[in-house]
């Protein structure tokens, strides 16, 4: 068990490397699967995540090599057995190996997913894409058993446009007889990133990034390369940070247009920054006003930097409103901040915030990975000291997160208890 241990106050300052992007990086990989080559993953974050699907892909028998931030993945002669619940329950996007395994083997066993809590998070559209394309689903309590006879290309048409059930629908469709559409697609980064390399492997897909994929299937996946793209919503929490207590803090590697709906917000906050092609240059901010934040599926402002950028509402002028309309229950980090001195009622599914109050440290728990992110920019901004318990969250999706605000100046460690 460890816990994070901040000083707050300290202005930061430097350049931040932003990591390649844990949601593709955790598709990405089990993805691998579907190759009877061996495939290539670059810029694959050291996160504890991967370190989670490495050990499903090598219980299955396919063999894993990692060297620094790349991958090898070959998976030519791997047993389909069940996976059982204590590896599906260690992350969410273990339910790639449904897709995945289904559209190599045509059958799959696993156990219903973990990840944070942060409201029910079914899996029904997942499934029903299975069904449309000739699977059969039995469930046996948290147990998943699904099989098909012949997978054959349906148009699929999806009630949310959920990045999960269509990375997964891609993954099973891919080696589908016939021809697969997959209609109000999400169109989130990470599943043209998926797209791309399951073209590279050979794969037909087109329209990845916009609402209607269409997926024309193989019989045969050879070898592969992809690079996992810059992190989104690492790169968000570091602007974030930057708004809040930078002053000088470039924040490098990333793709603007990913952070778009975020940099518009911040604009509208009056926080000074340099948007250049690949970083964002932030400067001392002084003045914030507070804006009103909706979450919506890409490219609306992104449900995973919401509770991060709840802390910076608190430093603002004025009142904010924050919509969450994704996740039932992603307030969980807000009784910290207020515990930590910010003015915020919470009604319904929207969070209103008075600000700015100045915030004390405090001993608080992440609840959830961007709970925990949140709780970090409390900690660096409040006076005094603040320790966060749970801390396992944040490194799940963080890459060397205290490294990284180290070296900009922050005090913060890891403490072991
Ligand atoms: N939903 C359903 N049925 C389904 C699938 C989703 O009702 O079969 C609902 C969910 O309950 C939720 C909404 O649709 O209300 C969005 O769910 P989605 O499937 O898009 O989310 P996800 O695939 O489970 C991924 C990320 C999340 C991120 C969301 C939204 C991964 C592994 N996770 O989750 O990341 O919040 O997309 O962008 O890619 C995080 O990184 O902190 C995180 C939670």
């Amino acid at each position: 068990m460890n816990k994070i241990k901040i000083n707050g106050g300290n202005k930061l300052a430097g350049t931040i490397k932003i990591s390649g992007a844990k949601n593709s990086a955790v598709a990405l990989v089990p993805a691998a699967l579907l190759s009877d080559e061996t495939v290539t993953i670059d810029n694959i974050p050291n996160i504890s995540d991967i370190d989670a699907l490495n050990e499903i892909l090598t219980y299955l028998g396919a063999k894993v090599t990692r060297q620094q931030e790349t991958i090898k993945i070959e998976a030519r002669k791997v047993q389909n057995k069940v996976i059982p619940e204590y590896l599906s329950k260690k992350l969410r996007a273990s339910y790639y190996f449904m897709g995945a395994l289904l559209g190599k083997y045509k059958q799959v066993e696993i156990y219903f997913p973990g990840g944070c809590s942060i409201g029910a998070r079914p899996i029904n559209l997942h499934l029903k894409g299975f069904e449309a394309l000739g699977a059969k689903i039995e469930e046996n309590g948290n147990l998943y058993k699904i099989k098909a006879d012949e997978l054959i290309g349906n148009h699929i048409y999806l009630d949310i446009a959920s990045v999960g059930a269509t990375i997964n629908i891609m993954l099973a469709a891919v080696k589908a007889k016939g021809i697969t559409v997959i209609e109000n697609a999400a169109k989130e980064p990470e599943i043209t990133n998926v797209a791309t390399f399951l073209n590279n492997m050979g794969a037909k897909i087109t329209g990845a990034g916009t609402s209607e994929i269409r997926i024309t299937g193989v019989d045969y996946l050879g070898s592969g390369f992809a690079e996992v793209i810059p992190d989104r919503i690492e790169a968000g929490t570091y602007i974030i940070a930057g708004a809040l207590i930078g002053d000088n803090l470039k924040i490098d590697n990333i793709i603007p247009e990913h952070v778009e709906s975020l940099l518009f917000k911040l604009k509208e906050m009056n926080v000074k920054m340099d948007i250049n092609s690949d970083n964002v240059i932030i400067y001392k901010s002084d003045h914030l006003k507070g804006v009103n934040i909706k979450t919506q599926v890409y490219p609306g402002f992104p449900t995973d930097l919401q509770q991060p950028i709840t802390t910076l509402l608190t430093q603002a002028n004025g009142k904010s409103i924050i919509e969450e309309t994704i996740y039932e229950n992603r307030f969980q980090n807000i009784p910290y901040l207020i515990q930590m001195g910010a003015n915020i009622n919470i009604k319904d599914n929207n969070a209103f915030i008075d600000g700015p109050m100045i915030l004390k440290g405090s001993n608080v728990s992440a609840t959830d990975l961007r709970a925990g992110a949140c709780l970090i920019l409390a900690g660096l901004v409040a006076n005094g000291t603040t320790e966060i318990e749970n801390v396992e969250h944040i490194l799940r999706g963080y890459e060397n997160i205290i490294e990284k605000l180290t070296n900009v100046g922050a005090n913060i460690e890891l403490i072991e208890i």
